[in-house]
């Protein structure tokens, strides 16, 4: 089974790169999910964003820190078991923390998140949640795990806590691409599957305003930055529980789209 995980999609430019991405590749993957909770104007997820990520082929939308950020949130993570914002959240939070669907090959698959508490707003445990997506998992399928963490020890050591137990665990939250992927025990890793968005900027806002407030601790309103986003993600090789191949992709939209030989990855 292929599948594709995006990273932090941030605004208009983030989705219009995932539209192009998937209108040229979606055929290659049985299914795709992307990291949502950038992509409106980089504060959550509305309704229409939501749906212009569905229209483009994503089968699932993770979350983390900016699940709530826009009213809207709560009332659609209700409607849809498809927005998966991190289990860790107190209990009785809306939506789900994970979610197990049908794959285009007949197969089933779970795709949960956590949050972690490192330089993050204190949650719950974020070892023990990722151990229950794997268990209500079941033995069969596909796990993959969502890691939305600011530290690069603590993502790395909940890949460690999953070894051999989760298909892939992916993180997201800091929007720069790392070059770690690896594969260990049937899973495969990455600290961080980077941004889709536009590169040149302060990890998907305005340089200018965020330059004002660093240089003069005066506050001043963020704005999303503008123009041609980079596509960041993995291509997932998955053998029932096991993953065989991890492919990091970073694709400037509007080139040419790289072949899978010239992807980097790790590979059993
Ligand atoms: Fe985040």
């Amino acid at each position: 089974m292929r599948v594709l995980f995006i990273g932090d999609v941030y605004g208009p430019p983030g989705l219009a790169a995932v539209q192009a991405y998937l209108r040229a590749e979606r055929d290659n993957y049985d299914f795709v999910i992307a990291n949502g909770e950038n992509c409106a104007g980089g504060f959550g997820i509305t309704r229409a964003a939501f749906r212009t990520l569905r229209d483009a082929g994503v089968d699932v939308v993770t979350m983390g820190n900016h699940t709530f950020d826009q009213p809207e949130a709560a009332e659609l993570l209700e409607e849809t078991p498809r927005l998966v914002r991190p289990l860790t959240y107190p209990r009785g939070t809306p939506g789900v923390g994970f979610v197990t669907l049908p794959t285009r090959d007949g197969s089933r698959i779970t795709v949960g998140q956590v949050m972690g508490r490192i330089f993050m707003e204190a949650m719950d445990d974020p070892f023990e949640a990722a151990d229950a997506i794997v268990e209500a998992a079941g033995p069969e399928g596909p796990v993959i795990i969502d890691v939305h963490a600011e530290a690069t020890s603590e993502k790395r050591v909940l890949g460690y806590h999953l070894e051999g137990r989760a298909s892939a665990v992916i993180g997201t939250h800091t929007h720069v691409q790392t070059a770690d992927e690896a594969l260990r025990q049937g899973t495969a890793s990455i600290t961080d599957v980077g941004m889709t968005g536009v590169e040149y900027s302060s990890i998907g806002m305005r340089f200018e305003e965020v330059y004002h407030r660093m240089r003069t601790k005066q506050p001043r309103r963020f704005r999303p930055a503008v123009g041609t986003a980079t596509l960041c993600a993995v291509a997932l090789t998955l053998e029932g529980r096991r993953a065989r191949a991890i492919e990091r992709i970073r694709w400037h939209a509007g080139s040419p789209i790289p072949s899978s030989h010239a992807l980097h990855g790790r590979r059993t």
